[in-house]
């Protein structure tokens, strides 16, 4: 995290310029969901496709698919979910306030007192009244397919994408012949009804996930996941996140998933302290076996090396892409002074850069229209651009600053006789002069190489 970036700048920052809105504000909001306004779309592409890039196009070894959001029902009896995707939830009888009772414990034990309070918290941190005893609250939304709404009817929005992997292992590996190793990759909306959702889009009921299952054969699967434990996290640094504020943790066995074998975490460290952005487990055969078991169907793999029927193993690489969001812009935002104002800057890497180039006109003069408007045509057609001509050059590169657009091209009266632009960078905010006849290859030379 940047020492300067607080939660609240950046919740101000994201509003004011159009990253991300609370959802439904009109109407008072809804706890746990967000929307992503023309800039936060943007952020937010930018991350699936370095994120797709990496490990599906880069690679010969994975492929893509996207699933359903609403599966059969019993994918999730298979997977456990219905049974054990539950948060232990308290009531507080006085203020009616509600809290995970797991991280009631971890927030006491992080306090002063936390050795005496950890064993046992009955009272509530807010007010002091009397807590319920714990009760398992299942974290998935339940919804009704067809016209009526019975117990036959009930189907679940996915509260992982994993899944939707899974039950399509054996039709992926059908129609793309491939061999051990191979993994699928699905980005694509996860729900979870959490207790307290929270930190700004840090822990949402409606978020994103970039998941990865990548199926090895059983006694390759530790030298895999360590393989994508080094990917995933140099992944982070190729994107320039500061290495002092990412980092790998090993979790403890009491942490693990009912699934896991092993799993990794690539944590961040955000205001609230270190807390995860992806995990990358060692499901073991698990979910084919479950899946398995209950659809009837047989997933296992055909080694033709050994001429075995093995069931593969799973390395996952897990990431929610609204928790790298945030980490993103936490790392990235800074404030200098220059010439006596501070200036505040998203130093976001350019891959991820909402907008790439904006174009400004020294002035509305209108001599200088008709060749910026041109300038702006011919940079637009190769990437997310900006025409901006309100208020002074001094505001409008402080505005782009803000939102991390890394090239800024002038248009001046010197273009007139010399057809000629300046680029200026936002980092160092040097100054080139360009012909307009080299303006993309220099653009690209910037943003691409
Ligand atoms: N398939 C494995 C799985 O879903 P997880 O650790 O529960 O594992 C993976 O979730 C990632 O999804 C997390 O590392 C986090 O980035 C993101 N995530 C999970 N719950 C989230 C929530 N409520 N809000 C935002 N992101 C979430």
């Amino acid at each position: 995290m940047s020492t300067k970036a607080t939660v609240e700048k950046l919740v101000s920052l994201c509003k004011r310029r159009g990253l991300v809105f609370q959802s439904s504000e009109i109407y008072g909001g809804i706890g746990g969901f967000w929307d992503y306004g023309p800039l936060g779309v943007e952020l937010k592409n930018n991350i699936k496709q370095a994120w797709w890039k990496a490990v599906v196009q880069e690679r010969d070894d994975v492929v893509g698919q996207d699933a359903a959001i609403v599966m059969n029902p019993t994918v999730w009896r298979a997977s456990g979910h219905l049974d054990t995707f539950a948060d232990p939830m308290v009531d507080c009888k006085e203020c009616k306030k509600r809290f995970r009772a797991d991280a009631l414990v971890g927030e006491v034990a992080a306090s002063a007192h936390g050795h005496e309070a950890a064993a046992e918290v009955t009272r509530c941190p807010e007010c002091g009244g009397e807590l319920t005893e714990p009760r398992m609250f299942n974290l998935m939304f339940k919804t009704y397919v067809g016209a009526v709404e019975d117990d036959a009817s009930v189907a679940y929005l996915r509260p992982e994408t994993a899944q939707g992997i899974f039950v399509n292992f054996a039709n992926v590996l059908t129609a793309t012949r491939r061999k051990l190793p191979l993994g699928i990759a699905q980005i694509g909306k996860a729900f979870r009804n959490e207790i307290t959702p929270g930190n700004f889009i840090f822990r949402d009921r409606e978020f994103d996930q970039m998941e990865i299952e990548y199926f090895v054969k059983p006694g390759t699967d530790e030298q895999w996941h360590q393989h994508w434990v080094e990917e995933r996290y140099n992944w982070y640094l190729r994107l320039g996140m500061r290495k002092e504020n990412v980092r790998v943790r090993q979790l403890d066995r009491d942490e693990l998933a009912h699934y896991a074998k092993d799993t990794y975490e690539v944590e961040y460290l955000f205001p609230m302290g270190w807390s995860e952005l992806e995990g990358i487990a060692n499901r073991t055969d698990f979910d084919l076996r479950r899946h398995a078991e209950f659809s009837g169907r047989d997933l296992e793999y055909f080694d033709e090396e050994t001429g075995e029927h093995i069931v593969p193993f799973v390395i996952e690489p897990s990431a929610g892409v609204d928790r790298l969001f945030m980490a993103f812009l936490m790392d990235a935002y800074d404030e200098e002074e220059v010439r006596g104002e501070t200036r505040v800057i998203l130093r976001l890497h350019k891959d991820l850069a909402p907008i790439k180039v904006a174009v400004l006109p020294l002035s509305r003069q209108e001599k200088l229209v008709p060749p910026a408007r041109e300038v702006w045509a011919l940079v637009r057609k190769h990437w997310m651009s900006q025409y901006d001509d309100a208020q002074s050059i001094g505001r409008r590169y402080r505005r782009q600053d803000e939102v991390g657009t890394p090239l800024c091209v002038t248009v001046d009266f010197d273009t007139l006789e010399d057809q000629a632009v300046t680029i200026r960078e936002r980092d160092s905010m040097e100054q080139v002069r360009v012909p307009i006849a080299g303006l993309v290859a220099a653009l690209r030379e910037r943003l691409e190489e």
